[in-house]
């Protein structure tokens, strides 16, 4: 797809198909992960994948609505800030880092007509528990990784001048 479409068409799936994504297309979207540029290449971010099928009522501890756990695929992004690169005024950018692998693999997968969902409001002890994450392992997003089964609504955005200041221009 053109990048203004595929940035146009990309939408908060929030219903699933049952249908099965196949593993060359699993890859191509975590490959466009793993080319995310990270602060100083540190690279410092771990992807979990999960196969849904027979685990979902133990994966809706994580995020309790039906629709996480509809697609066949969920797919958890976390950041390793003992890795991550550290500014001299002490900020740690995992979490920067691990947005953009995820923007990544979010664009990529609606680039090969597949749905996908930012979850943050997940319940992180849940998380670490059933995906035996150990400490220095922080998670940070999720997303179902599938077709979609619904639309998308129009998008909701502020203008670009209540974005935007152009400084001294
Ligand atoms: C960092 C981040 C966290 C989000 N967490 C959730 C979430 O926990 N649950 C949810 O339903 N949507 C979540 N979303 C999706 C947003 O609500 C959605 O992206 C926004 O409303 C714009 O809609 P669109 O993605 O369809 O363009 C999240 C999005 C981002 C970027």
């Amino acid at each position: 797809m053109e990048f203004t479409d595929l940035i146009q068409k990309r939408y908060s799936v929030r219903a699933y198909k049952p249908d099965p994504v196949q593993d060359s297309e699993l890859q191509a979207v975590l490959d466009a992960a793993r080319l995310a540029p990270t602060a100083a290449n540190r690279q410092p971010f771990q992807i979990v994948v999960v196969h849904t099928a027979g685990r979902e009522k133990e994966l809706q501890r994580i995020y309790s609505r039906a629709w996480f756990t509809q697609a066949p695929l969920l797919i958890c992004i976390c950041g390793v800030p003992a890795r991550a690169w550290i500014r001299k005024d002490g900020k740690n950018y995992a979490d920067v880092d691990v947005t953009i692998a995820m923007d990544h693999l979010i664009l990529a997968a609606a680039n090969l007509g597949l749905g996908t969902c930012w979850v943050a409001a997940f319940d992180p002890p849940a998380a670490r528990e059933i995906l035996r994450l150990p400490e220095d392992i922080e998670p940070i997003a999720f997303t179902p990784l599938g077709y979609p089964a619904d639309q998308p609504d129009s998008k909701d955005r502020k203008a670009l001048a209540q974005l935007v200041r152009y400084e001294h221009w």
